[in-house]
């Protein structure tokens, strides 16, 4: 099969390429996806590019995210899961087979059915970015009914935590830079959206909610200050990624606010959780309540310009395919 392979950290140019490798056969407990689109992902070009090494096991096949159909099982899957079109999250934890290629292999609870009327983009979307926003929110309990700060909300993690929490029935705020991602976020449900660069911000906030119930948050420290201004006793502020340098926590406003503080990442999250995740990802995609960002798409002899368009935040999702 056609797959996108590196075997030694560095640039995308200088590590990735595609070659012709053989086709995996799925193990006891997992089911082989016929790749039709394979989703990118920061997490993606820091593994290779080493940043967040992983250990390599002779070559490695990128990609967590992808749509696909199941064409084999292993031992102990269910065989009337072949044929059955699914979206893919995680196939490259502790595996060499991700998703950049033909054929991946991963565990059967990984790939999740595709409700019918959802296209191969937005399944391609869906794995690490969908399961990181219900994390982000539902590690606290329920949102129904609270109030709810999307942090980046046209990101990709931003963006599915604005939909989950609005298909889950909260109140949702988001910020942005600029006005195209104030559209994409407005086209995402959120209720207020806040230009985070503006002066006021934080007051639009207030008045909003002046005691947020959850904070999802791409940029703990450069967003601290506005975080702080509508958090309270509880508030939970959940960071799910790191930024250049590490904020200086300022203590004593943590302490005056009772706020709470919680870390995600879901490579470490406990599997029951995620499949949950995945399970309430694919409920709301069926209601139709998650749709795509804008699809910015490349055939596999150009995964490592795909990587690259990742790296350089591209607006929307970045696609490749096999
Ligand atoms: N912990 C985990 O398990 C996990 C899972 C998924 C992703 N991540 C990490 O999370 C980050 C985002 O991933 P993604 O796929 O959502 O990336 P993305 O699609 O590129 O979105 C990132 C968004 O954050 C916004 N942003 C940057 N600085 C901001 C700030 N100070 N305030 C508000 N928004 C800000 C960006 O827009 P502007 O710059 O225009 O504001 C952009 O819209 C990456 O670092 C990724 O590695 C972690």
């Amino acid at each position: 099969m056609r797959a996108a392979v590196y075997d030694s950290y560095g640039s995308a140019a200088d590590v990735l390429r595609v070659a012709e490798i053989d086709r995996p056969d799925p193990g006891p407990g997992e089911v082989r996806v016929r790749v039709e689109l394979s989703g990118v992902n920061p997490t993606d070009w820091k593994s290779r590019s080493g940043a967040t090494a992983r250990p390599i096991n002779g070559f490695q096949v990128p990609h967590h995210d992808g749509t696909g159909v199941i064409d084999a099982v292993g031992a102990g899957v269910d065989p009337g899961r072949i044929g059955q079109r699914v979206w893919t999250w995680k196939a490259a934890a502790g595996s060499r087979w991700g998703t950049a290629a033909q054929w991946s292999v991963m565990p059967s609870g990984q790939a999740v059915p595709l409700p019918a009327a959802a296209s191969a983009e937005l399944g391609a979307s869906l794995g690490v970015p969908a399961i990181t926003a219900h994390r982000c929110l539902f590690a606290d309990g329920p949102v129904e009914g609270k109030n709810v700060l999307v942090a980046g909300g046209a990101g990709a993690v931003g963006h599915f935590a604005i939909e989950l929490a609005k298909y889950f029935g909260a109140r949702v705020a988001a910020t942005v830079s600029g006005p195209e991602k104030a559209d994409l976020a407005a086209r995402a449900g959120a209720d207020l959206v806040v230009n985070y660069r503006e002066p006021d911000a934080a007051q639009r906030l207030q008045s909003f909610a002046p005691e947020m119930d959850r904070i999802v948050e791409v940029a703990l420290g450069a967003n601290l200050e506005l975080d702080l201004a509508v958090s309270g006793p509880r508030t939970h502020i959940v960071d799910y990624a790191a930024e250049a340098s590490d904020p200086v926590l300022p203590v004593r406003r943590c302490m005056n606010a009772n706020v709470t503080l919680r870390f995600v990442l879901i490579f470490g999250v406990p599997g029951p959780v995620l499949e949950q995740a995945a399970a309430d990802v694919t409920r709301a995609v069926e209601a139709g309540a998650l749709t795509e960002l804008p699809i910015t798409r490349f055939p596999l002899e150009q995964v490592a310009a795909a990587q690259d368009a990742v790296e350089a935040s591209v607006v929307g999702k970045v696609v490749v395919a096999p």
